[in-house]
């Protein structure tokens, strides 16, 4: 599907995380300092929204804020009980100042 305008870096501040819909795509955009993460927003636990979730700037992980489960930013790997999938990562880039996903 290709290269995606997410929107000006400003528009997600670090250590937060927003949800943007991309062509049925759903996706937790995450900001650590001034590096931008896209993760499928959708929980492998329940279908419960990532983006809602607390960014964790020191483990570079976003929690799920239904029961807790936590999730690698870079590899979407579960971190912690009580996920046990990890979820879809898409590579990001920052664009003369843009936010830019590719999706697959
Ligand atoms: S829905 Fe995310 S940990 Fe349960």
């Amino acid at each position: 599907m290709g290269d995606h305008l997410i929107g000006d870096v400003d528009s997600i501040t670090s250590g937060s995380a927003k949800r943007f819909d991309i062509e049925g795509v759903r996706l937790a955009i995450a900001r650590v300092g001034d590096t931008f993460y896209a993760l499928a927003d959708r929980c492998s636990h329940e279908d419960f929204s990532l983006s809602l979730g607390e960014v964790f700037v020191e483990t570079c992980e976003i929690e799920c804020a239904r029961h807790g489960a936590t999730f690698d930013l870079l590899t979407g790997a579960a971190m912690c009980f009580p996920a046990t999938i990890g979820v879809a990562v898409y590579p990001v880039n920052v664009v003369g100042g843009e936010i830019v996903v590719t999706l697959p």
